[in-house]
């Protein structure tokens, strides 16, 4: 059967790593390799932040059946807006169905997703074994407070002990709020340290990346090393000091300069993401590692994007070589069933009854989910299917580059968006199916 290129539907954030789950993987980390990888864009719309790319390069697909009748989309998107505070720039589509690496918007036009809910729909769009595990569990039992045991929460904990550094689990429902978990983690294991009476003039501090994004409550954006996100929103969280990512030096001299005795701990992402795609390199996190060791303070790795498979190992961290503390997951770790976690290692599991909590953190239905990703990554070939699928988008990536020059296939140097680049991938898909 003759392919029909769909439309594409790309993302204003690192576009490596989101283009790479349509096809149900990512591009592996690999240092210096998938940096090379351009921006796709589209032409028209205007951009915001985390915004995506929709563009329509072909005739649309019949949908999947079952459509429901919908207002027309401008009128649907009026309706919207009047009622749904403006905090993202969306697209002028009405997303109503979705199949694999496929959806459909509210005209029947077809779109091949590589935004993947930014990095979360790892097992695409009603994945079968998704629905039936949550069908499954919400006939069940969906929601008891954590007041109380359920098994697929210990399960999810058990899986994610297993396939981590960690010894612990802490679950909560966003990676905004697994962050802010290790954030008061490490405070409390710096108290703690000091018997809850530190010397006069000592504060815990944490230290992480410039270019970093760690999520939208006020103590990740203040973690987030980007002044634009902290514009507006001042007086920010204390204790929070900058560093270069990737430098070594400035990263021990950031550490001097705060007093070793001082930093709770160093929070960084495997790769930046919403950064611009910058991949860590080992030398960092060993000077990293080395530190946090000399000091007592803890390595903490924000794995919310790069966690769950995505580059092609369990977690971002195994690329570099190194043991953190810390891990904190959401996104992928729910296949779009909103769940987050915070793993940590025994030595620093410091939390104690009424320390920390979440209402829904770690419910029944979305440990079910989790459940159904575990099962998928260690038995599914989920993982080595990001890899071949990663290398064949390097692959084709680099054919596009090769035919149409640096002005379609960017540095990451670069990174300039290139509006024809939706063309032709979709010509290359089709040729190569
Ligand atoms: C590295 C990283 N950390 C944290 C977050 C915040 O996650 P959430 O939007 O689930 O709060 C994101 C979201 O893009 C992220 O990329």
């Amino acid at each position: 059967m003759a392919f029909v290129p769909p439309c594409t539907l790309t993302s204003a954030l690192p576009s490596a790593t989101s283009s790479a789950f349509c096809a149900g993987g990512v591009v592996p980390l690999r240092p210096g390799r998938q940096g090379r990888l351009a921006v796709v864009a589209g032409a028209a719309p205007p951009r915001a932040p985390g915004a995506a790319t929709l563009r329509a390069v072909a005739e649309p697909l019949t949908p999947p059946s079952g459509s429901v009748d919908l207002p027309t989309p401008a009128a649907a998107i009026k309706d919207f807006d009047a009622v749904v505070m403006r905090t993202y720039g969306r697209y002028p589509l009405v997303l109503e169905r979705g199949q694999g690496a496929s959806v459909w918007d509210s005209d029947g036009k077809h779109y091949i997703d590589c935004v993947a809910g930014i990095a979360t729909c790892c097992l695409g769009h009603a994945h079968p074994g998704l629905i039936a595990a949550v069908t499954e569990q919400l006939g069940r039992v969906h929601h008891v407070s954590n007041l109380y045991y359920t098994t697929p929460q210990g399960q999810l904990a058990a899986w994610l002990v297993d396939n981590s550094p960690a010894d612990k689990a802490f679950f909560c429902n966003s990676g905004a709020e697994a962050n802010e978990a290790a954030i008061k983690l490490a405070r409390k294991h710096w108290h703690a340290k000091h018997d809850f009476a530190p010397p006069a003039g000592a504060s815990p501090v944490i230290i992480t990346a410039e270019a970093s994004f760690h999520g939208r409550t006020l103590a990740a954006i203040t973690a987030t090393g980007q002044p634009k996100y902290h514009k507006g929103f001042h007086p920010l969280v204390p204790g929070f000091v900058y560093t270069p990512y990737n430098d070594a030096d400035a990263l021990a001299a950031t550490v001097a300069s705060v007093g070793a005795a001082n930093v709770a701990a160093i929070l960084l992402e495997p790769l930046q993401g919403e950064g611009g795609v910058n991949p860590g390199t080992r030398a960092f996190f060993a000077a990293a590692r080395e530190l946090c060791d000399a000091s007592g303070a803890l390595l903490m790795v924000d794995e919310v994007q790069t966690g769950m498979g995505r580059t092609g190992r369990v977690w971002g961290h195994e690329h570099l070589d190194v043991t953190p503390d810390v891990v904190t997951t959401a996104k992928g770790l729910g296949a779009g069933i909103p769940i987050g976690a915070m793993l940590c290692a025994a030595h620093c599991d410091v939390f104690e009854p009424g320390d920390h909590a979440s209402t829904f953190g770690g419910n029944p239905l979305a440990s079910a989910a989790g459940l159904t990703v575990a099962d998928a990554l260690t038995n599914g070939g989920v993982i080595a299917n990001v890899t071949a699928r990663g290398d064949e988008l390097v692959q084709q990536l680099e054919v596009v580059a090769g035919k149409y020059g640096p002005k379609v296939v960017s540095d990451s140097e670069v990174k300039k968006a290139v509006s024809y680049l939706d063309d032709a991938l979709a010509s290359l898909l089709a040729s190569s199916k």
